[in-house]
């Protein structure tokens, strides 16, 4: 390749230079929007309160579609672990002094609507398997991050005993999400590619 051509190459690859007039639109908050941490601490939990309950309902699904046996009882011990997840949750909103309450988690509906989507798309067999992986895998990240956020705010607000507990959770959400990457690294994504 000439020089010329490796030059024009690096060009094109440049980004565009940013607008520096685009009208960026200050978002007005809603009437009961937070005002302070503590407030949106508590609706962040009724966030992954709504998402842990729904994933009780989804993840049976996941499982029965999953072809390989392991990774069918992984998907059921969690489903086992979620419960308990939700009840940790019902203990935090206790020693917060809140109701347990859900408000839909658009992420979460959205992570289980594409976690739908896979199965539609995918035969039953080690593809459907690595599918159902990708998805589940998806849901474990956005609930570390969570739960990361939930525990930083519990420390930062003095609720020591609510940040243990959101600990407990963090870690099983971390457990989960390596045991469905071994599963699809020594054996799901193998025989899929076969
Ligand atoms: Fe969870
Ligand atoms: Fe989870």
């Amino acid at each position: 390749m000439k020089n010329s051509e490796k030059q024009s190459q690096t060009n094109t690859a440049q980004p565009k230079a940013v607008k520096t007039n685009a009208k960026i639109n200050i978002v007005e908050p809603a009437a009961d929007a937070a005002t302070e941490l503590r407030e949106l601490f508590i609706d962040s939990l009724k966030d992954i309160y709504w998402a842990e309950n729904a994933l009780v309902g989804a993840l049976p699904k996941m499982a029965a579609n999953a072809s390989s046996a392991g990774l069918s009882s992984t998907i059921l011990e969690h489903h086992a672990v979620t419960q308990l997840q939700v009840a940790r949750l019902e203990q935090v909103f206790d020693l917060l002094g809140e109701k347990a309450e859900g408000k839909k988690c658009e992420a979460m509906a959205g992570l289980l609507k594409e976690g739908d989507s896979i199965l539609q798309e995918t035969v039953p067999g080690a593809v459907r398997d690595a599918g159902i992986i990708a998805a589940s895998q998806k849901i474990e990240h956005y609930e570390i991050a969570t739960y990361g956020t939930l525990v930083a705010f519990a420390k930062t607000l003095g609720e020591n005993d609510a940040a243990k507990l959101l600990t407990q959770t963090l870690a099983e959400e971390k457990e989960a999400d390596c045991l469905l990457n071994d599963i699809a690294l020594n054996t799901v994504n193998v025989v899929a590619a076969e």
